[in-house]
């Protein structure tokens, strides 16, 4: 299946220009913060972070058991890379203070926030979904990156790297069933362009990961069709390019880990401090206001 792009190389794994051990893009003297850290994407992007050799990252996440096999994998390969894991529901408020705080005052301020967490809805019609499954998304994506960014932003470098998973669904078209995840992506989405303008020292970007073989995709089987895969290095190696300062032209923007990176930046002047690569009313008419 193609998708409509804006670039003609799409990739679907990893490639050199994105190479996390690449000196143009080293995370060296970084601290870097991942939600939802322990499994899938969340998991990847702290590896090939610890790869560009962030000298500490923290796990956020409910489950301990997987936040730690994952600190366990990376303290193994990277030894230049301290691992601290805090089980941590991203809908607490009082939890993200707790865990941003002890990571601060162990390693000083924060340098990337990496905000994974996400919560994939049942396929169901309003009328057939219950208020639960309905709203749970909206309390792990919005209330939850809420919560992330208030606690972030007393512990933050003023020109840190706030990026936020998101997904291609948040700008498709009508997708029967899937009314509670596509608002509350783009929800999500309009949020960071929020903290963009509301923090312009930081960088933020949302990103859409690609089609990736994790635990949520799973619950998707089955009650949508997925795309072909990508490979979960893709998002992994292009989060750490993302945080690097060759993405700085992209602020405020939302991008596909899909697309080339090179292509992406010699279209740098028609992508800077335009509405292009965000969200609004398609078909807005050029030169036309009200009188
Ligand atoms: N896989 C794809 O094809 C795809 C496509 C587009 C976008 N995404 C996005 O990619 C991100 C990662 O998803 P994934 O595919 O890697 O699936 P995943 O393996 O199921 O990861 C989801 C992560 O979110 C964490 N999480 C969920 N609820 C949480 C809560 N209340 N508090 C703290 N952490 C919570 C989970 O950790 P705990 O359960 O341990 O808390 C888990 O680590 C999500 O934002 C998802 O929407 C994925």
């Amino acid at each position: 299946m193609g998708f409509p792009s804006p670039i003609t190389s799409f990739h679907t794994s990893a490639y050199p220009a994105i190479d996390p051990t690449l000196a143009t893009l080293s995370s060296k003297g970084k601290n870097i913060v991942i939600t939802g850290g322990g499994a899938g994407i969340g998991s990847e992007i702290a590896k090939a972070s610890a790869q560009s050799g962030a000298v500490s990252i923290a796990l956020l996440g409910r489950t301990e058991k997987t936040l730690l096999a994952t600190k366990q994998t990376i303290e193994d390969e990277s030894k230049a890379t301290t691992v601290r894991t805090y089980v941590a529901d991203i809908t607490s408020a009082k939890d993200l203070d707790h865990s941003i705080s002890a990571h601060t005052k162990e390693f000083g301020k924060l340098h990337v926030l990496v905000a994974n967490n996400g919560f994939l809805p049942l396929k169901q019609s309003i009328i057939e979904s219950s208020l639960e499954e309905w709203y749970e998304g909206f309390e792990v994506n919005v209330k939850g990156n809420y919560n992330l960014v208030r606690a972030l932003l007393l512990h933050a470098t003023a020109d840190a790297a706030v990026l936020s998973i998101n997904t291609v669904l948040a700008h498709m078209a009508y997708i029967p069933g899937m009314s509670s995840y596509l608002a509350l992506t783009i929800a999500t989405a309009k949020s960071f362009e929020y903290l963009h303008y509301e923090h312009p020292s930081l960088f933020v970007l949302s990103i859409n990961p690609g089609s990736i073989k994790t635990a949520m995709n799973a619950k998707a089987v089955g009650s949508w069709e997925p795309y072909p895969y990508d490979n979960i290095d893709l998002p992994a190696s292009f989060l750490v390019w993302a945080a690097s300062n060759e993405a700085k032209f992209l602020n405020g923007k939302f991008v596909w880990a899909q697309w080339d990176v090179d292509e992406l930046k010699k279209m740098a002047d028609m992508i800077r401090g335009t509405e292009n690569f965000t969200f609004g009313l398609l078909g807005w008419p050029k030169g036309r206001t009200t009188n």
